[in-house]
C-alpha cells in the first residue's frame, strides 16, 4: 500500500527513492532505499547486506530467492514466466516469492517487508549453498 506522499510523488511522475525493510538471512533488519527501476538486489547489496546472486542477475540460479510481504507482494505486477520458472526450483518458495535480480524498486515497494531466506540454491550448478 502506497503512503499518500509516495501516491502523491508516484501521480507527478517524479521519483528517487522508495524505501523497504529487509530482514537479513542472519535475522537483521534494515532499512534500505532503492533508486527506482534499479533491481531489488543491486538495492539490497548497496546497502552492505549479505544476498547471494550466482548467475549475477540472469534469473537463472534462484539464490536471490527473497519473500515479501503479502499486502505488497498482491499490489506488484505478477512474476514473468522467466522469473516464475526459477522460481519453480528455489528451495523452500513461499506464496510471496520472488527473485531479488528480477524484482525492480517502485514506489509499490515502499514500506514493504523482504525477507532473504538463510539458504539457496544455485541452479546453475545444482549446489546447495549456504
Ligand atoms: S541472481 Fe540468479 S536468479 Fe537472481
Amino acid at each position: 500500500m502506497l503512503s499518500t506522499s509516495a501516491k502523491f510523488i508516484h501521480s507527478i511522475g517524479f521519483r528517487l527513492f522508495s524505501t523497504f525493510n529487509v530482514i537479513a538471512s542472519d535475522g537483521s533488519s534494515h532499512s534500505v532505499s532503492g533508486r527506482d527501476n534499479e533491481s531489488v538486489m543491486s538495492a539490497i547489496k548497496r546497502a552492505g547486506i549479505p544476498i547471494v546472486s550466482a548467475c549475477e542477475g540472469n534469473m537463472a540460479c534462484g539464490t536471490c530467492h527473497i519473500v515479501l510481504d503479502k499486502g505488497h507482494f498482491d499490489a506488484l505486477a505478477p512474476a514473468s514466466e522467466d522469473e516464475q520458472d526459477t522460481l519453480d526450483f528455489v528451495p523452500k518458495p513461499t506464496d510471496t516469492s520472488r527473485l531479488a535480480c528480477a524484482l525492480h524498486v517502485s514506489p509499490m515497494l515502499d514500506g514493504a517487508t523482504i525477507s532473504i531466506p538463510g539458504m539457496g540454491r544455485n541452479l546453475v550448478s545444482e549446489e546447495d549453498m549456504m
